[in-house]
């Protein structure tokens, strides 16, 4: 029996993909070792962070709802998780728990590397203010956008946002701004965006508007990338959309696979292998 000594916490996991493709990734370089969904509720989080010390545990994947909620329980932060104030991944380093970020280059590395799309120098829009659009907002900075924009239907949240970026200790050459996510709003910026990213629940199978798009489908243009958090629909109307306009579209299966990607390597020191990864989530979701 392998051991169970890497895996992904979360409350309520449901159904996750993440041991899919990181099984494939573990036997792909022969690693003894079982990538395991463990559900683990607010109550039962510090005992089972405590677990992640053992000397033979490998590294965690944390998803919602405890990505900040880990923090006071680990050693260290690395950059990535201080720059977006959240933990994606916990590796064990001897007994000492290193909290990292990965969130935000694994949907950096699926826009430039999947999408073809240059980031620097872009004017982007994000719709939506949560943890995800946190993490793609300090990916286009760090990118060296021009401008983003974070369009979030409650405007005070998205203000917030962009407090954090102005008062970083090293506020980017970037121009952060928030507006509400009104057809109105948008309208005025719209033919000059390059890339726009849904990142709230919009489209999402099961959530508060499956039909809809955040972005209004007359307001794209030819040219312009969309990039969806959302990855159920595998197409969402929003992409769809962005489609039927001309664009390029991706979806948020992407990040998901290249985030894991990502940990994989910090967690084992081993290339990804990121083909085998994607083809593993397709035969999965396709059955
Ligand atoms: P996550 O951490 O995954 O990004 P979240 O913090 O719950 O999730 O944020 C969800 C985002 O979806 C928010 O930006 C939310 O907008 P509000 O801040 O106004 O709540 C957005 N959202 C959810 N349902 C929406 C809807 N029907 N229309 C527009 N935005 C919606």
């Amino acid at each position: 029996m392998q051991p169970e000594n890497i895996g992904i916490i979360g409350y309520p996991l449901g159904h996750t993909l993440s041991p899919v493709f990181q099984n494939v990734a573990l036997t792909h370089h022969g690693i003894n070792a079982k990538f395991t969904a463990w559900p683990v509720s607010p109550d039962d989080l510090a005992s089972k962070v405590a677990t992640f010390r053992e000397p033979d545990f490998i590294a965690c994947c944390v998803t919602l709802p405890h990505k900040l909620a880990v923090i006071p329980l680990i050693d260290e932060l690395a950059e990535t998780a201080e720059a977006v104030g959240a933990v994606n991944w916990i590796v064990n380093d001897n007994g000492k728990l290193l909290g990292h970020n990965t969130d935000a280059a694994g949907f950096y590395r699926a826009l430039t590397e999947l999408g073809g799309f240059n980031v620097e120098g872009c004017n982007a829009v994000v719709a939506g203010a949560g943890g995800a659009a946190r993490a793609i907002v300090q990916a286009l900075v760090s990118g060296k956008a021009c401008r983003v924009t974070i369009a979030n239907r409650t405007l005070e949240r998205a203000q917030s946002l962009v407090s954090a970026w102005q008062s970083s200790p090293n506020p980017s050459e970037t121009k952060v701004e928030a507006i509400g996510l009104s057809r109105d709003e948008l309208k005025h910026i719209a033919s000059e965006v390059d890339l726009w990213v849904n990142t709230t629940s919009v489209g999402m199978a099961g959530g508060p508007a499956p039909d809809q798009s955040p972005i209004p489908a007359d307001l794209i243009r030819d040219g312009q990338t969309g990039y969806d958090a959302v990855y159920a629909p595998p197409i969402t109307p929003f992409m769809q959309a962005i489609t039927d306009a001309g664009g390029t579209a991706l979806g948020g299966l992407t990040m998901l696979i290249l985030q894991g990607a990502v940990g994989f390597e910090l967690a084992t020191g081993k290339p990804a292998p990121v083909d085998k990864m994607f083809a593993a989530v397709e035969e999965a979701t396709s059955k």
